[in-house]
């Protein structure tokens, strides 16, 4: 372990370029900071210029046997402290969080290349929220009395599942962290987490933050690769549960692996979600919800976001062009500048998957790619990877850009004259994670949305995910809810039987 309780230059730390440098080349196990076995790291990058500003451990198969060996001893005495008594110290987490939201906004700002206004400092702000929400539901962790017989007493406890593997990517890294390890720990299980590799940074000074409050080997971090440090984290015999938000054919490999030990496993894969928009609805509300809806200042990098607009076709060109001025007003920029609105794509690769989509769109016989917003000009930002928002009007049914997640500032609009073939079109697709309509009339609006194939669906708004409220896809987007009091019971504990003959 590293004599290095907290990487201070100050406490909280504000200047991101300090933090990020103090936190490299560690894991966080057992309570506190600790070297990678094997001395190798990988660079951390700011998107925003191309700058290396860490480097992050490169953990293998043996720091996960280590990891996992200290979260399964904890657990043994994790799992006796009174229910209430560990959410309570979930609950203290999330003040600790929120004293610290502007550093880990900067820090996850730094990383992911998401605006610090319009999108960092609202993640991090969510993230305090879901762990004082599920710091306040250890009295829920309660079972049932079973009228069996009149001399017996049958009744059902809710135990934990042991040591939780969580594998988590680098959109909204630090939120779909805590929607994992909130309701584990709270349920008494231990943790732990294998970073993204694009975003290890924040997620590290939480894990630290945390555990100033947690008995140590309860929330343990691992920074590392999917192949050599995610997969032997869901091989390791120790671990009992494995949780997973990422693509899909990720998701599929973890749930073989899983398969093949007979562990539950819950998944998260992401979507292609549709927005109905309806001649009748609030036109400039609906606009801007469609702004928010694709989530064009997180540069589209989202599960939920809806990346096919379909839009009645009275009004279809009033509001593609609505939608274009209301973009183009959107500023692109240096990530930590507060006037930024959109900031950068995460990671060369994904800038390629993403323009190859583009490029592919533009071919296109009969499509039109709006091209949104303006690149920056500050000539420190050359290298960033900014990419100007595209909206495609033209493209066909059967098109990439119709039918495969992009995860990028690109959304196709196409316009439709009858509920029924929409609702059609909507479902006919191999994801079903989130759905939104926008309409005044409820009638319609509710009978859509019963027949919508989505885990989520939104009327006349577009939200993110939000503690309370089941969130989870069907189809290829996944298996499982989070977020709400039942993703906890379900996904983190099992129900055990205790009868008592009393003769
Ligand atoms: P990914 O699914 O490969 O990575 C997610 C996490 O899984 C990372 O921590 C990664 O290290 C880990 N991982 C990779 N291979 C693994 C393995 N064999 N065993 C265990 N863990 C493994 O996603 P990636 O490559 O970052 O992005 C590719 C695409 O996935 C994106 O373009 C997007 O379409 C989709 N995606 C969806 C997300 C969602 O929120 N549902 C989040 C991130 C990506
Ligand atoms: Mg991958």
């Amino acid at each position: 372990m590293l004599d290095r309780p907290h990487p201070t230059p100050a406490d909280p730390c504000l200047d991101p370029f300090a933090l990020a440098k103090a936190l490299s080349g560690v894991h966080f196990i057992g309570g506190g900071y600790v070297p990678g076995r094997n001395g190798q790291s990988f660079a951390v990058v700011n998107p925003a210029t191309g700058i290396e500003v860490a480097r992050a451990a490169e953990g293998d198969a043996a720091d996960v046997d280590v990891a996992v060996q200290v979260a399964s001893r904890a657990q043994k005495d994790w799992a006796k402290v009174p229910a209430r008594k560990r959410g309570a110290m979930v609950h203290a987490c999330a003040a600790l969080l929120k004293e610290h939201q502007e550093e880990l906004a900067r820090l996850i700002a730094l990383e992911t290349g998401k605006a610090l206004r319009t999108e960092s400092r609202v993640e991090a702000g969510v993230v305090a929220d879901v762990f004082e929400f599920f710091g306040g539901l250890g009295s829920e962790l309660k079972g049932e009395s079973v009228p069996f017989a009149p001399n017996v007493l049958s009744v059902t406890v809710r135990e934990p599942l042991g040591v939780v593997g969580a594998i988590i990517p680098w959109n909204v890294p630090m939120l779909l962290m805590a929607l994992k390890v909130a309701p584990a720990l709270v349920a008494g299980n231990t943790v732990v987490v294998k970073s993204a590799e694009e975003a290890p940074l924040a997620v590290l000074r939480i894990c630290e933050l945390m555990n100033r409050i947690l008995p140590p080997g309860c929330f343990n971090m691992l920074s590392g690769f999917g192949p050599e440090c995610g997969a032997p984290l869901v091989d390791h015999p120790k671990v009992r549960k494995v949780t997973f938000t990422g693509s899909v054919e990720t998701g599929k490999i973890v749930a073989r692996a899983a398969a093949n030990k007979l562990i539950p496993v819950t998944l998260e894969l992401g979507g292609k979600s549709p927005m109905i928009v309806f001649a009748d609805c609030d036109f400039d509300k609906t606009v801007s919800g469609a702004l928010t809806s694709m989530r064009f200042t997180r540069q589209g990098q989202s599960c939920t976001a809806a990346s096919r607009i379909y839009v009645e076709r009275p009004i279809f060109d009033r509001f593609v062009s609505a939608m274009k001025d209301a973009v183009n007003r959107m500023v692109m920029g240096d990530p930590l500048d507060e006037k930024t609105d959109i900031g950068t794509i995460v990671s060369e690769g994904q800038l390629e998957k993403v323009r190859g989509f583009i490029e592919e769109g533009t071919r296109t016989a009969g499509a039109t790619a709006h091209v949104c917003s303006a690149m920056p000009t500050d000539p420190a930002l050359r290298k960033g990877l900014f990419i100007q928002p595209v909206i495609f009007t033209g493209l066909g049914a059967d098109s990439r850009l119709v039918r495969e997640e992009i995860f990028g500032p690109v959304t196709v609009m196409a316009p439709f004259d009858d509920p029924e073939a929409v609702l059609a079109e909507a479902n006919d697709s191999e994801y079903g994670l989130a759905a939104s309509l926008w309409t005044n009339n409820l009638k319609v609006g509710l009978d859509l949305a019963h027949r919508l194939e989505a885990g989520l669906v939104q009327i006349n708004q577009n939200l993110v995910v939000q503690a309370n409220l089941s969130y989870g896809g069907v189809k290829s987007s996944g298996l499982g809810k989070e977020a709400s009091l039942e993703a906890m019971l379900e996904h983190f504990t099992h129900k055990k039987t205790i009868m008592v003959n009393m003769g």
